[in-house]
């Protein structure tokens, strides 16, 4: 039987993550069990955001595949958009004693004919690439590649030593500031023109992804308010365009802080001074490694952020399953074209 997790399944839950998934999240500097039990201390608080639309309505979505009463595996997809039209399959698991026997298929078939049923038309996904078998699944399951991602670390001494190399007080780019929430539609055209159309047509982010959410702004302030990260935005602005937007999650809690930076195209000489704030903003902080990633596309991010010290710790493909879309074709009439005048010969003619 395949059903939405109850409380009662927590343990469960989180066995499977520690045997699936311990490794690949402890080398983003994550400790996914710990993380499920923060999950576990506030699930009424989870089940209340479950009922209306705001960006953790299905930040906890996990179904498992209960057989009598035994948890042998786990899906978690959350909606991707806004509009709740693609949702991403976060993290799918089968017990090691129970693999190899369709689980997992069941598991992926079960969630598209569920949220196809709810009007989603588009899941998306990332795998590890040296993950053969989940490779072999997702293929099978009619998932494509559309493009890779690389996740790099800076680790804690590097960026001290970065520190020391910033200047200080750090010189910053012109146009360079904090963000505002009127940048929404800047930031829009930031993505447009620096993102290319596979990877946009896969996104399909719309103005709304791009305009900050009340709720998410009160979650960032509490985060503050109890010192466990600071979350900072600014921007590069230039002709009353912008043309860098770079976040910064600094941590105060045993996590690696996190870097995201996207850059219009005819800009990259910007990545090396914004490169050099952030060390600097991080100086403040307590000493942790530091994230950052790159899509296969950004080749001068990536080469930016490996002349400072950060190096490859894994790449994932991200992959995208449509669903199939059927192409009904109008009654064939045969007197509305004459062949002989035709340049064009259409083949469905001559068949007739
Ligand atoms: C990847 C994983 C979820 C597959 O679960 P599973 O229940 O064994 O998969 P299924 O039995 O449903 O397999 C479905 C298809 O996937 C492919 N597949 C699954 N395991 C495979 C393996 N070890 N080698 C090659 N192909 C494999 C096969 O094509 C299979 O179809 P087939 O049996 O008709 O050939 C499971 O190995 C797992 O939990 N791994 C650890 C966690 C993980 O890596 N999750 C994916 C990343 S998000």
């Amino acid at each position: 039987m395949i059903r939405a997790a109850r409380y009662s399944d927590f343990a469960a839950i989180k066995h499977i993550f520690d045997v699936a998934f311990d490794d690949e999240y402890r080398q983003r500097g994550v400790d996914i069990v710990k993380r499920i039990s923060r999950w576990q201390q506030i699930y009424p608080l989870i089940r209340i955001l479950a009922l209306f639309p705001n960006p953790y309505q299905d930040a906890f979505n996990v179904h498992v595949f209960d057989e009598d009463g035994e948890i042998r595996a786990l899906i978690q997809p959350p909606a991707r958009n806004r509009e709740r039209t693609t949702w991403h399959i976060e993290n799918v698991a089968v017990l090691p004693t129970f693999r190899g026997q369709g689980v997992a298929k069941k598991l992926l078939d079960f969630i598209f004919d569920h949220y196809n049923n709810l009007g989603v038309n588009r899941f998306t996904l990332e795998v590890d690439t040296k993950n053969a078998s989940a490779l072999r699944l997702y293929e099978k399951t009619g998932f494509r590649r559309y493009t890779t991602v690389n996740y790099y670390r800076l680790n804690s001494s590097k960026l001290t030593g970065q520190l020391k190399l910033a200047t200080d007080p750090v010189e910053v780019p012109e146009g360079f500031r904090p963000h505002k929430a009127s940048d929404a539609v800047q930031l829009f055209e930031l993505y447009k023109d620096s993102t290319p159309s596979n990877v946009r047509m896969v996104d399909e982010r719309k103005l709304s992804d791009f305009k900050d959410h009340a709720l998410e702004e009160v979650s960032s302030y509490i985060k503050e308010q109890l010192k466990y990260c600071q979350e900072n935005h600014w921007v590069v602005e230039r002709d009353a365009k912008i043309v860098a937007s770079m976040e910064i999650v600094a941590q105060h809690r045993k996590l690696p802080h996190v870097l995201r930076l996207q850059m219009h195209p005819g800009y990259h000489d910007l990545y090396e001074p914004l490169l050099r704030f952030a060390m600097h903003h991080l100086g403040q902080f307590p000493a942790r490694s530091l994230l950052g990633a790159s899509l296969e596309h950004q080749g001068a991010k990536a080469e930016a952020m490996q002349a400072i010290g950060f190096k490859l710790i894994t790449s994932d493909h991200l992959m995208v399953r449509d669903n199939l879309q059927v192409i009904t074709l109008a009654q064939f009439d045969n007197t509305a074209i004459k062949v002989e005048d035709a340049v064009f010969k259409p083949i469905f003619a001559e068949r007739n």
